[in-house]
């Protein structure tokens, strides 16, 4: 019994060790490319701040990655916000959105950060820089009230 646990709790730290030739996919393109939200829109110094302190990490073309995103299977799970996080709202794309979908996805943005949704928590666990005052959220989410409200204007 003693020796299949061994065997077993070999068997598991050698597919570990395995597993870190197998890195994760990354994220490295270009944040803030023709296609950004802040290439066709505006976007004040302040509300910048934000996004790409609390935002771009999961929300734009480039990913900021710690040292243990190296170590797998923790870059694997990363990986799967930053997929998630950019198909769900892309800001380096942000061009490629009709004013419709930009209009739900900027209401969404007010949304998610006034309930407290986004910075996501476990990505809060780690980057206290990310973390959003309340009078970060009152800009952030006024800002893209504003802008959505413009778009359906136009
Ligand atoms: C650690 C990664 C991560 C960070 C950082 C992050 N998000 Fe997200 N975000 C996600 C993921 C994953 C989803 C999709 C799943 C979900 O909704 O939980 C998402 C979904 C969203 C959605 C929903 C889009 C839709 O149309 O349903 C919005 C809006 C959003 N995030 C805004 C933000 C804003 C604004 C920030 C910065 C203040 C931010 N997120 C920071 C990972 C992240």
């Amino acid at each position: 019994m003693r020796k299949a646990v061994r065997i077993a709790g070999l068997g598991l730290l050698l597919a570990l060790v395995a597993w870190q030739f197998v890195q994760s996919p990354r994220n490295t393109g270009v944040a803030e490319g023709p296609s950004s939200i802040v290439a066709i829109h505006p976007v004040p110094t302040e509300v910048h701040r934000i996004l790409t302190r609390a935002c771009y990490d999961c929300h734009s073309n480039s990913t900021k990655y710690p040292w243990y995103a190296a170590v797998q299977p923790v870059g694997w799970w990363l990986n799967r916000h930053v997929t998630d996080g950019r198909t769900e709202l892309n800001l380096s794309e942000f061009a490629a959105y009709s004013p419709k979908r930009a209009m739900r996805k900027l209401n969404n943005v007010a949304e998610e950060v006034q309930d407290g949704h986004m910075p996501l928590k476990s990505y809060l666990l780690l980057h206290g820089e990310a973390k959003l005052t309340d009078a970060d959220i009152a800009l952030l989410a006024g800002w893209a009230e504003d802008l959505a409200a413009e778009i359906k204007a136009r």
